[in-house]
């Protein structure tokens, strides 16, 4: 019977995803190249089940059981008839991927989907090696991967759309927000919209609009609050498009609409500002407190 997922890469995300599909009532299995990793891994999906029942997200019994579903193993070859699934999330590198799912092509029998992962990379050049590549899916877990909902579902140039949507259904089986990205392009769908958010953020800093902590107070008091209701479609939809359009004329002639990252995080991370983990970005964190955004 298939009634196990395997999840390739215990690290971050990995043991995330496990407390998800154990959460779910799977059989979850971990694997990752490097045994002192496996115990890691092993503890963090069970903390990431604890951090879920603190937060009301989960009950006591449900995570009792989800502890114990969840194993660890240094190899995936002896699950290729009991897998239903297998999830990579390994390392960020295409020939590693590439070389990993050839070998999964053959260990797991075709009706096994084989899912990435990946933040960036293209599902269509992961599966490049294998011969099935209808059964490869991209399923995009956004950090933490136990508790940010979102997964973006993304087909591949080969991938069979009914393959996808029977993974997406699955991982929305699982409560997780999944959603169908139907063509196989950077940023999936997420990042692109993120990306617009974070570039308009940054024009707006090198133009002397406004100042970081002024900006970010905009995005979280502002569209931020409206936001886990509205997206932005629905948004333009309750204000009525013709509204939307008039902004349009006005404004898009006048924010960025470069194709290059901005002079000023050039500057930035050319001159080692990288943000909270060097002591100063657009922000000083010698004053600032992370503690505060949590
Ligand atoms: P990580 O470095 O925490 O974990 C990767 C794990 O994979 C390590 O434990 C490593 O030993 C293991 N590994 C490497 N090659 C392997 C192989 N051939 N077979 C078995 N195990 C192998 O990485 P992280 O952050 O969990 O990222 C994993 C994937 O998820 C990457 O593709 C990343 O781009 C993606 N991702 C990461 C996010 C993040 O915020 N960290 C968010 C969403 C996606």
């Amino acid at each position: 019977m298939r009634d196990t997922v395997i999840i390739i890469g215990s690290g971050l995300m990995g043991s995330g995803i496990a407390a998800c599909s154990a959460l779910a009532g799977n059989k979850t299995v971990l694997v990752d190249i490097n045994p002192d990793q496996l115990d890691r891994g092993l503890a963090a999906a069970k903390a990431n089940i604890g951090e879920l029942l603190a937060n009301g997200l989960a009950d006591e019994a449900g995570a009792m059981k989800a502890r114990e579903l969840i194993s660890v193993s240094s190899g995936y070859e002896a699950y290729s008839r009991s897998a239903s699934m297998v999830i990579e999330a390994v390392v960020e590198n295409l020939e590693v991927k590439q070389k990993l799912f050839a070998r999964l092509d053959q260990v797991f029998p075709p009706e096994v989907p084989l899912l990435s992962n990946t933040s960036g990379l293209r599902i269509t050049d992961i599966a490049l090696l294998t011969e099935h590549p209808e059964r490869t899916v991209t399923t995009h877990f956004w950090f933490p991967g136990h508790l940010v909902p979102l997964v973006e579902v993304v087909v591949g140039d080969r991938t069979d759309i009914e393959i996808a949507s029977a993974v997406r259904d699955t991982l929305k089986s699982w409560g997780k927000a999944a959603v169908l990205v139907k063509r196989d392009l950077p940023g999936q769908l997420a990042n692109r919209i993120l990306q617009a958010v974070i570039r308009e953020a940054v024009n707006i800093v090198e133009i002397g609009l406004a100042d970081p902590e002024d900006i970010d107070t905009a995005v979280k008091m502002g569209m931020g609050i409206r936001m886990p209701v509205w997206g932005p479609l629905e948004h333009i939809e309750a204000a009525g498009l013709d509204l939307c359009l008039n902004v349009q004329r006005t404004v898009l002639p006048e924010i960025s609409s470069r194709t290059t990252p901005s002079p000023v995080m050039e500057t930035l991370v050319e001159e080692g500002n990288l943000g909270y983990k060097t002591g100063s970005g657009f922000y000083d964190w010698s004053v600032k407190d992370m503690d505060e955004l949590a």
